[in-house]
């Protein structure tokens, strides 16, 4: 699979196989607009994109065009790519339609009602039952299963991307990040949040692969019954007085001694063999 771009050409010696972006490919993946698109209520933002209510209960990503960032056609691009390939399966957020207007894009999706992080935290005080846990892992194995299966890697795994419905079910989203790996189940760049990385992956240049989202999956799992992992990681991203290795040292040092308090057997492998 080879396609050319409209924004940027992206060199990629090391890889025979990637995803480039082209205004031709943009328009292929959006239809037209033929009414305005009203947006309702605010309900999210991240690092490029806001997201709005849409409609009775549809969700609506805006990414405006950004002339200014060489990566935002790309990324744009890549996200709806993905969204997709990936469309149909329970556990994995539905796109709906996806409208381009002067070069800004309009993902429109199925709304949820709060994110995990939201779930795990604001859940009135309460933890979530072990029925509810032991759901939302099946959920998201098959998700991170079935992605991994269109060669598709998530690369941004952790609550605040994964999407709650009212019925409870769960769907992994914000593919942002995402990318299509090689023959040799890689791709490159390097990417993830820090507290869901693996920690040699803080410490050495690595291209991504499945073990990176088995690994992000893991301590999201990690994070229903716990802290968030790993808070060594939170408290000392904002010191820039420390380099990687430091901090790849704390978080070791602070996963050693959470494994003793680790009970789930799959758990404990993936946080024993990962680093
Ligand atoms: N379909 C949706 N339904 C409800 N809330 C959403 C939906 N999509 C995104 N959000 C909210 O917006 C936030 C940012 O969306 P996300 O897709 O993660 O974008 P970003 O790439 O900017 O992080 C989410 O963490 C969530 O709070
Ligand atoms: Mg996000």
């Amino acid at each position: 699979m080879q396609i050319v771009t409209g924004w940027d050409y992206i060199p990629d010696e090391d890889h025979d196989e990637y995803l480039v972006v082209t205004n031709q490919l943009l328009d292929e993946l959006c239809v037209p607009v033929t009414d305005n698109i009203l947006l309702g209520k605010k309900i999210g933002s991240g690092s490029y994109s806001s997201v709005y209510e849409y409609r009775d209960d549809q969700a609506v990503k805006v990414l405006l065009y950004n002339p200014n960032s060489s990566s935002w056609g790309e990324n744009v691009i890549q996200e709806l790519y993905m969204l997709k390939q990936l469309r149909g399966h329970q556990n994995i957020l539905n796109i709906i339609q996806c409208h381009n207007v002067s070069l800004n894009v309009y993902i429109i999706t199925e709304r949820f009602e709060r994110t995990l992080l939201d779930a795990i935290w604001n859940n009135e005080g309460r933890r979530l039952s072990p029925e509810m846990r032991e759901r939302i892992k099946i959920s998201l194995e098959l998700a991170v299963e079935y992605m991994h299966s269109k060669r598709i890697l998530h690369l941004d795994i952790k609550p605040e991307n994964i999407f709650v419905r009212k019925d409870e079910s769960v769907a992994l989203g914000d593919f942002g990040f995402a990318k299509v790996m090689n023959n040799d189940g890689e791709a490159r760049f390097h990417l993830g949040t820090p507290q869901y990385m693996r920690v040699s992956k803080l410490t050495t240049y690595q291209k991504n692969s499945k073990v990176d989202d088995i690994w992000a999956l893991a301590c999201t799992i990690y994070a229903l019954e716990n802290e968030i992992p790993f808070v060594t990681a939170r408290l000392i991203e904002a010191d820039p007085e420390l380099n990687r290795i430091q901090k790849s040292k704390a978080i070791v040092t602070e996963i050693n001694e959470k494994l003793p308090t680790v009970t789930d057997p799959y758990l404990r492998d993936m946080l024993n063999s990962s680093y």
